[in-house]
């Protein structure tokens, strides 16, 4: 809601762009793990909770972006600006639409010249003050961003909490991924993605009632943050399967059966709202 246009709040929260992808495969899936983990992005940024996939929602765009000193009209943004990035901010306000990233845009997608890597690598150290990101974690995103896709038929979907736990399997494919590759920041970002969408999780099982089920995700959130510190690569993959073993028979099905009383539900998301 801290970047969204006010009257929006509803839309945004209950719908979005449908999520089409070219592929699926592993790096593909561990770039979108990444590409929705504020921590990816550096400073303020990361602090306001905000990822590439606030403005590029499942890679597409998001018409009710709103933030003050960064959009003009909502939908709009200006990368370039000091709110982000105290080194880079060019001190003109010049926002601009945000684009989809299905459709052809400025920047070349063809693998081969390497440009969409160079360009969200400056993105995130230059214009988001975030730390420099390894090839692995490049490579991952820029698989992603290639893959995404208009949909057919149909432009929007709702929000559900199965997107949250697609997002939770990316992440896992993505700590595998980045494990195999021996690169551990990648590691650390996909388990820090994974964390992020149990957070987004408990915000929706808001209500007194579901105090267990909030418990219950703080303690799975705590337990990825033990696997993440784990040294060995072989072991670490080992916990984390372990780990989604136990979320997939234990706390998802729970989540699953009360998803119709929380803020999943867009009647009670709109009176939440009001
Ligand atoms: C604050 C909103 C915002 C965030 C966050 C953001 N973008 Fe963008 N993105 C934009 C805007 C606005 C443009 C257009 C910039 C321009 O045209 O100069 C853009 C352009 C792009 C383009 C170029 C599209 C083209 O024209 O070919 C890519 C690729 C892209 N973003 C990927 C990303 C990735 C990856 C991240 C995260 C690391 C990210 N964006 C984060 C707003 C955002």
């Amino acid at each position: 809601m801290r970047w969204t246009a006010p009257g929006a709040e509803l839309a945004l929260l209950s719908g979005q762009p449908a999520d089409c992808l070219a592929t699926a495969d592993d790096m593909v899936r561990s770039g979108r793990a990444l590409f929705g983990t504020p921590t990816l992005l550096g400073g303020q940024a990361a602090k306001a909770g905000l990822s590439c996939a606030s403005c590029h929602i499942n890679g597409r765009d998001n018409p009710h972006f709103l933030l003050a000193g960064v959009s003009a009209a909502p939908g709009t943004a200006d990368v370039t600006n000091s709110f982000f990035s105290a080194a880079r901010g060019n001190a003109r306000f010049d926002p601009v639409v945000i684009p989809d990233l299905a459709e052809p845009g400025k920047i070349v997608r063809d693998p081969g010249t390497r440009a969409l890597e160079a360009f969200i690598r400056n993105l995130i150290v230059e214009e988001f003050g975030g730390q420099e990101p390894t090839p692995a974690m490049l490579d991952a995103l820029a698989a992603y961003v290639r893959a995404v896709r208009p949909c057919a038929g149909q432009a929007t979907a709702a929000r559900r909490l199965e997107d949250q736990l697609a997002a939770i399997d990316d992440g896992a494919a993505g700590v595998r991924t980045m494990s195999e590759l021996g690169d551990a920041s990648g590691v650390a970002l996909s388990i820090a993605a994974m964390r992020h969408q149990l957070g987004l999780v408990a915000e929706r099982y808001a209500a007194p009632g579901f105090a267990r089920d909030r418990a219950a995700l703080l303690a799975a959130s705590r337990r990825l943050e033990a696997i993440g510190d784990i040294a060995d690569a072989g072991l670490l993959r080992r916990v984390l399967d372990g780990w989604k073993r136990d979320f997939d028979t234990g706390l998802a099905p729970r989540l699953r059966g009360a998803a119709a009383r929380s803020l999943y539900d867009p009647k009670r998301l709109d009176r939440a709202l009001r």
